[in-house]
């Protein structure tokens, strides 16, 4: 299989110097390359600026901001035969990005921001009935609940279900809910075991 990979935070700009981001290390994202190429996938990675690096056997595309992840996803995934978000794009872009530092005044600013483009809703649209998606989501209350709403409203074929604890860590807890948002795995251990068996999840069950 050739499979598109989200990892990493995104970055969005508020001025030359200042952005708006979260925690996320990329190491999900690391761990779910290295446990693709280990059962003899292609990997693209498309990923966010992370300290972690990425299996070399891994094709990387580096990109900043949620356009740019957006903009090198719907380049790449028609060539690919699914997508793993495990990405954390930021969902707010400011409306406007000052060409300046913007200066201190004293005074508070009001910051606007508007959501960005969602990418695994995108690609999820795309998609042709060879492809499949697979999502994650992140998630502090209601988790299977919402994990399913997120799921059909991003027209994924699966979601992966973790809670905060998983940012920057090397542990992970997750389950898999399935299109029906059924529970089909639920798994505690590294990030490195939880990848592998996601990895086994998406050759049985979602490969076409
Ligand atoms: O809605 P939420 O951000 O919790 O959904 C998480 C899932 O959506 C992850 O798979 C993440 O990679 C993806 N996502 C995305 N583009 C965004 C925001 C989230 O692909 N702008």
């Amino acid at each position: 299989m050739k499979i598109l990979l989200t990892s990493g935070p995104t970055r969005q700009y508020l001025d030359p110097v200042r952005f708006i981001s979260n925690a996320s290390s990329g190491t999900m994202g690391r761990e779910l390359a290295q446990a693709a190429i280990d059962r003899n996938h292609e990997v693209i990675v498309v990923s966010g600026p992370v300290k972690v690096s990425y299996p070399s056997e891994a094709e990387v595309i580096s990109v900043e901001t949620t356009e740019g992840m957006l903009e090198a996803c719907l380049r790449e995934f028609p060539f690919c035969d699914g997508l793993i978000g495990a990405a954390a794009p930021c969902d707010y872009r400011p409306v406007s990005v000052s060409n300046q530092k913007i200066r201190k005044t004293g005074e508070p600013i009001d910051l606007r921001l508007v959501e960005t483009e969602d990418i695994v809703a995108t690609l999820g649209q795309q998609k042709r009935a060879d492809q499949w998606t697979l999502g994650f989501a992140l998630e502090t209350e209601d988790a299977h609940f919402r994990a399913i709403t997120k799921l059909q409203k991003k027209l994924c074929d699966a979601v992966v279900v973790n809670g905060p604890s998983a940012i920057d860590s090397n542990t992970n807890s997750i389950e898999i809910v399935n299109h029906a948002g059924e529970i089909i795995l639920a798994l505690s251990g590294s990030k490195m075991d939880v990848a592998e068996a996601i990895i086994l999840y998406v050759e049985e069950h979602l490969a076409k």
